[in-house]
């Protein structure tokens, strides 16, 4: 089952929300729920980073049988350096972004630990595209 959902930059009032509809239908779906809180924790920190950071972009979701694909494509203006943007701690959030309580520099790290693979395609004035791949370990949450 493939799902796309747009994401609009600064609608900070909706952010989350493309997450808590991937995660009803995961339940829906019947897929383990420890693997439903990784997808869903990863794809909140792409999507909140896509609103805050972004220009806007795309995000699709492939559901399978045994796996689920998350795909973040947005239209820039990049990262130019991803391992440094990958650091705990490392944040260009604005000040209204802290106001917001975002900003911690733990969004990127928490993907990295939540997803099976991962793959952060940028550059400065680039799109970004971030790949999350998971497979269901089964279990509780
Ligand atoms: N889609 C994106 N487009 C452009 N820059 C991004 C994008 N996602 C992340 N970044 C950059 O990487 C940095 C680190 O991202 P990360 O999610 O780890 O922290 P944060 O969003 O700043 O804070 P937090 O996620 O803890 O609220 C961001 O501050 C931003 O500079
Ligand atoms: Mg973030």
């Amino acid at each position: 089952m493939r799902l796309t959902y747009v994401v609009t930059p600064g609608d900070f009032a909706n952010a989350g929300k493309i997450s808590s509809s991937v995660k009803s239908l995961l339940k829906q779906l019947n897929i383990p729920p420890g693997d439903i809180k990784r997808i869903i924790v990863a794809l909140y920190e792409a999507e909140v980073n896509m609103v805050a950071h972004s220009y806007g972009g795309e995000i699709t979701c492939d559901i399978e049988a045994e796996q689920a694909l998350v795909e973040a494509l947005d239209v820039g203006p990049g990262i130019p350096d991803v391992g440094l943007a990958m650091t705990e701690g490392w944040s260009t959030a604005t000040s209204e972004i802290r106001e917001l309580g975002f900003g911690a520099g733990m969004g990127l790290p928490n993907i990295k630990k939540h997803t099976d693979e991962l793959e952060i395609v940028s550059g400065k004035d680039s799109p970004t595209k971030i790949s999350m791949k998971f497979y269901y370990r089964g279990g509780p949450s």
